[in-house]
């Protein structure tokens, strides 16, 4: 159980640390941790975002606990070299194209959600995000056009066999929980849209015990927070998914529960090689004051045991144990209390 622990920026050594603390009083066997620079950081030390030993950490590993990267510091430079252009190299060149973004509501936070709380507390989603294609790794450019105006362009593209795999990955999903699947795209504007629906619709035809439904994107982030209950699965593409994550938190209450896993293709012994990560940012503002929710990263660290280890067991552990914190009162700065980040560890490792 090789774990590369890659804490990066802002909070992210901070959240990590108590997610590391969690996975070591569980006293695996074989749980071993190497630590990989990535991020701002790693340019400071390597002068690379995502420097040639990192990949070589992640690579050697069966799993990678990643906290955060992003640095205003460094928002200057070349986008090559930006903090961001580590995660998103990790899942480039892993391969880790399903992203995993659970979104359920804890029992008493109801009233911490941005919704209503009887809105709230139906919350029990599961938004898998396609990571590895779209409008981010597109062909993409600032240029001067020969009138001299600046023009920014990003090519927004998906291959079948790239939407073909994620739909698999989705509808696998929903088997295992309320065996409903929404599709969430752009097919009234965007080709990419409509090669996307046409390929989950093929898809579908393997998996009749699933009810597939179709939405647009807009539609989807109004049903989010109009009737967030309705949804079980959604896959969607990695621009849509990115925003329809971070509006899915909110409706749970906080960013900073949020956990999230990335797979590939590639098996470990137990497992899927995978990266697990908060879906929350390396928030500037309140690094390094020890005020940051570490539940996300913990809860991140439980996806790890149960996809790449096989460990349900220990992963149920974890997530029980996070529950009971927040059942009991346990409120992080992000949930209006007053726990620090290493405050809210020690009550998750008393209860585990
Ligand atoms: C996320 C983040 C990343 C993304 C950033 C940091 C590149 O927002 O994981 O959701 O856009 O994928
Ligand atoms: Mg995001």
């Amino acid at each position: 159980m090789k774990v590369a622990v890659m804490p990066g920026d802002g909070i992210g050594p901070e959240v990590t640390r108590e997610a590391v603390r969690v996975l070591e009083a569980l006293d695996l066997p074989g749980l071993t941790l190497l630590e990989g620079d990535v991020g701002g950081i790693a340019y400071q030390r390597h002068g690379h975002p995502l420097p040639a030993e990192t990949l070589e950490i992640a690579r050697a590993a069966d799993a990678i606990l990643f906290g955060a990267v992003g640095d205003p510091a460094c928002d200057a430079l070349e986008r090559s070299l930006r903090p961001e252009q580590a995660i998103l190299g990790l899942r480039s060149e892993l391969g880790l194209f399903a992203n995993l973004r659970p979104a359920t509501m804890f029992p008493g936070l109801e009233a911490l959600s941005a919704l209503k709380s009887e809105i709230a507390a139906r919350i029990d989603l599961l938004i898998v995000r396609e990571l590895n294609g779209d409008v981010y790794f597109g062909e993409k450019a600032i240029e001067t056009l020969p009138d001299g105006r600046r023009r920014g362009r990003d090519l927004m593209s998906y291959a079948e066999d790239e939407v073909r795999r994620i739909a698999h990955v989705a509808f696998r999903a929903a088997q295992g929980r309320r065996k409903r699947l929404c599709s969430v795209d752009k097919a009234n504007v965007l080709e990419t849209s409509q090669l996307w629906r046409d390929v989950v619709v093929e898809v579908a035809a393997e998996y009749p015990d699933v009810a597939l439904e179709h939405m647009y994107v807009d539609n989807a982030a109004m049903q989010l927070v109009r009737d967030p209950g309705r949804f079980d699965v959604v896959v969607t593409g990695n621009l849509f998914g990115d925003i329809l994550s971070d509006q899915a938190s909110m409706c749970v209450g906080s960013i900073g529960l949020l956990a999230s896993a990335a797979l590939g293709e590639r098996q470990t012994a137990h497992g899927t090689f995978g990266l697990y990560e908060p879906i929350h940012g390396s928030a500037p503002d309140i690094a390094g004051k020890g005020l940051a929710n570490p539940m996300a990263t913990i809860l991140s660290a439980a996806m790890m045991l149960r996809h790449s280890f096989g460990r349900e067991d220990e992963a149920a552990r974890i997530e029980t144990a996070v529950s009971r914190a927040l059942a009991d009162g346990v409120r992080g700065h992000d949930l209006g209390g007053a726990a620090g980040t290493a405050t809210i560890g020690e009550a998750v490792l008393e209860r585990l």
